[in-house]
């Protein structure tokens, strides 16, 4: 039988959630709830989903759904992931799962109180380029891996206001900034064979909006391994996206990561690996799907695990509490 889906909220991300189920092997849309029946009504309409609920509430009270996805604004996460666990259901939920490393403490608890399965939405830890990443480093293709340089922001003239509004999470950081450190942590984890790494030292800078709200904010991280790590976000920044892991041998180059818009649907995705000897190797990842396709599956193929393993509780603590120590860094 197939994993049927309930979405909680109906905004942005939802929609392309609903097109992956849609193209998914495992899995199916039951329900979808919004904060009001119209726009419930509207999204069920669009995505031909058989049921629709104005309070998530009542998707939460619903049988047949079996696995939530939540993608309210980062601060209802914790409790809407809560509450689901405790109804029964299975939960997926975006990033960042919480806003503080004790709110997800929380969120795992219940998860583990309620027997059911939980993951962070970080879709692009699945992506079969991530694999091609790790084992590159874990062969030892770049030798010692001394370095990392990671940036995710936008250029948002009129960003929404979940992105400007404290009350609704907002700031760089939380938004796109969890991906840099979750990638550092990454590169450090293939480096070193541990898991769930967390920076042993962590600084930053950030250009603050009047509220206190972080538009630009860069970091610096020294991992295990004796890693160092420089991340740059923001959603008033036209940078490019890009990652960048230097060796003590070869260094390796990803112009557009998995997590940008572009590369989220199915294709081939590239990386230039280039030793110091000047030679430079390409290297493809060819997906069949679209990413968040691939997550509702890789949601239905790990549900007896309770965990993604690529993306564990552990890692989203682990996550949760570098975000929170950049956050301090930079008085956001
Ligand atoms: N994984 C990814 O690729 C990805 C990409 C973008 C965003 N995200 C994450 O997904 C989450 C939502 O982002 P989005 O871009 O989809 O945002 P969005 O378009 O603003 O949608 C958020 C939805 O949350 C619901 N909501 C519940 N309480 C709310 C409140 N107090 N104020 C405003 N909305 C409220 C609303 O849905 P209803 O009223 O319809 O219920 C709204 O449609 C964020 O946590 C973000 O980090 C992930």
């Amino acid at each position: 039988m197939k994993l049927r889906w309930g979405l909680l909220a109906a905004g942005t991300i939802a929609a392309e959630f609903a097109k992956g189920v849609l193209e998914s092997d495992l899995c199916e849309l039951t329900a979808v709830a919004a904060r009001s029946a119209e726009r419930a009504s509207a999204f069920a309409e669009r995505f031909d989903i058989g049921k629709s609920y104005g309070t998530y509430e009542e998707l939460l009270a619903d049988d047949e759904v079996d696995a939530v996805y939540i993608s309210t604004p980062h601060p209802m996460h914790a409790e809407w992931a809560i509450k689901a666990a405790d109804a029964g259901k299975h939960v997926l939920c975006e990033k960042p799962l919480t806003l503080t490393y004790a709110d997800t403490e929380r969120v795992i608890e219940a998860a583990q109180r309620n027997d059911v399965f939980l993951m962070e939405a970080f879709m692009y830890r699945i992506h079969p380029q991530m694999r091609q990443l790790r084992e590159l480093i874990e062969s030892g293709a770049l030798g010692e891996v001394r370095a990392v340089d990671v940036t995710f922001s936008y250029a948002s003239t009129e960003a929404p206001e979940r992105l400007t509004d404290r009350a609704l999470g907002g700031g760089g950081i939380l938004d796109v900034g969890c991906y840099c450190t979750s990638l550092a942590r990454l590169v450090s984890e293939a480096a070193t064979g541990l898991e769930a790494v967390e920076p042993i030292e962590v600084s930053g800078m950030a250009r603050l909006a009047p509220n206190g709200v972080d538009e630009v904010a860069m970091g610096l991280l020294r991992l295990p391994g004796d890693i160092l790590a420089q991340l740059s976000c923001g959603f008033r920044l036209a940078q490019d996206d890009h990652i960048r892991v230097y060796g003590d041998e070869a260094q390796l180059y990803i112009a557009r990561p998995p997590w940008i818009h572009g590369m989220r649907p199915a294709g081939v995705s590239k990386m230039v690996l280039t030793r110091s000897n000047g030679q430079t190797e390409h290297i493809k990842a060819q997906t069949e799907k679209g990413l968040y396709a691939a997550e509702a599956d890789y949601v239905a193929a790990h549900i007896a695990d309770r965990q993604g393993p690529e993306v564990s509780w552990q890692e989203s603590l682990a996550n949760a509490r570098t975000l929170d120590r950049w956050l301090a860094a930079v008085g956001g």
